[in-house]
């Protein structure tokens, strides 16, 4: 999609699912995050109007309602909400969105501050804001939903890392850098989005393995800022726009409670999510249970040595994949009953170690028919 012109634009399926995606998160995140600390804070630079052509929310006002929908976990706590926009009409709309929505609560409660929306460039603006109002030194939560950029600067990923308990929520979509990229000043903005050079390796790839590539250097770059954990999923809508969405926290909780949000999202959104590591490359259904046979292929092909146990397999799976470690335990019996991993001597339990060959690549489900 061309990037808006207007104040406000129509809103597009992945949208509205990554706002429910958001919502689910932040009602897992917030009442965890204020049991055990006195002040959190709610942080976005790519910030919108606050609002969508059919007068759907935008993700500040999500945030915003989020935080009322918890009163009693906010009582004796402070929740921050900081903004950034760079366009004054949106910063303006947004304003008046905010004000419009505090008034339309039943209860704002009294810990709550929404910052004044700051008009300007994110890599500006947003690092000086959340350390005036001392953000970085309590649990922050960051949207970085830009047009795709390269935009977000690491010095900004490692000021939000250097706390263990800040999450980062962003929006990637590295095409520019896959056209433009070997371009002088489009290389230096690629060093700054990643932290070093280490993404350049795109320009020798394959034209379809280009922007996995960067996704993974991405990945590494979360790393590098100070993230112990990253989870990419693409989402494709039904105009087959896509989006990719990158998670980074130090928790593995946090992990978790995304990819419950994720799996819940509501199907009227229409958007189906990607692996980035599943060969067959399949795009998959919003369903409670994911449908398994591109994790059966994953574990196929994922890097290891030798055999791992079935626990191991599992936090690997949580940790690198967009499946669920309840999911495991199913797709290794599938692997086993198929042939393509050898039967374990003893029952198979979490400490069971299983050798696992690697697969033929094939790109479509016929993978199951062996
Ligand atoms: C994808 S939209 C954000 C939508 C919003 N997060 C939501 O879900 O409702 C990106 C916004 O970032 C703003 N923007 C673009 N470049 C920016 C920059 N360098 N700094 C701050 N804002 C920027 C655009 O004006 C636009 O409003």
């Amino acid at each position: 999609m061309a990037t808006p012109k207007d104040t406000v634009w129509p809103r597009e399926g992945h949208t509205g699912a990554k706002h429910d995606l958001l919502r689910r998160y932040l009602q897992a995140w917030l009442p965890i995050l204020l049991r055990w600390n006195s002040r959190v804070t709610y942080a976005e630079g790519f910030s919108g109007p606050g609002v969508y052509e059919a007068g759907e929310p935008g993700s500040p006002i999500i945030a915003l309602q989020t935080f009322c929908q918890y009163p009693d976990a906010l009582a004796g706590r402070q929740a921050h909400i900081v903004l950034v926009e760079e366009r004054q009409d949106r910063a303006d709309r947004l304003q008046a969105e905010l004000a419009a929505a505090t008034c339309g609560m039943p209860t704002v409660p009294v810990g709550l501050r929404i910052h004044p929306v700051l008009a300007g460039d994110c890599a500006d603006v947003l690092a000086d804001a959340l350390n005036d109002c001392d953000a970085p030194g309590n649990p922050m939560f960051v949207v970085l939903d830009s047009y795709g950029g390269p935009d977000i600067p690491f010095t900004l990923l490692q000021l939000v890392a250097r706390n263990k308990s800040s999450e980062v929520l962003l929006t990637f979509q590295p095409q520019f850098l896959t056209r433009h990229g070997q371009r002088d000043t489009h290389r230096a903005n690629g060093d700054a989005a990643f932290g070093g050079t280490h993404w350049q390796g795109v320009f020798d790839q394959p034209s379809d393995r280009k922007l996995d590539y960067l996704v993974d250097a991405y990945k590494e770059s979360l790393r590098l800022a100070g993230f112990d954990y990253s989870l990419a999923f693409e989402m494709q809508d039904e105009g087959g726009h896509e989006l990719w969405l990158l998670f980074a926290t130090s928790n593995v909780k946090g992990v978790e409670k995304m990819k419950d949000a994720m799996w819940a999202v509501d199907p009227v959104h229409s958007v189906r999510y990607r692996d980035p590591r599943d060969p067959g490359q399949m795009l998959l259904e919003i369903e409670t249970t994911p449908y398994a046979v591109p994790l059966e292929r994953i574990l196929l092909v994922r890097p290891a040595d030798g055999a791992q146990t079935l626990d191991e397999l599992r936090d690997w799976t949580n940790l690198k994949t967009v499946y669920k470690k309840g999911q495991v335990l199913a797709a290794v019996r599938s692997l086993i009953s198929s042939g393509r991993v050898g039967k374990p001597a003893s029952r198979l339990e979490g400490s069971t170690s299983l050798s696992l060959c690697s697969a033929p690549v094939v790109a479509n489900d016929d993978l199951t028919l062996f």
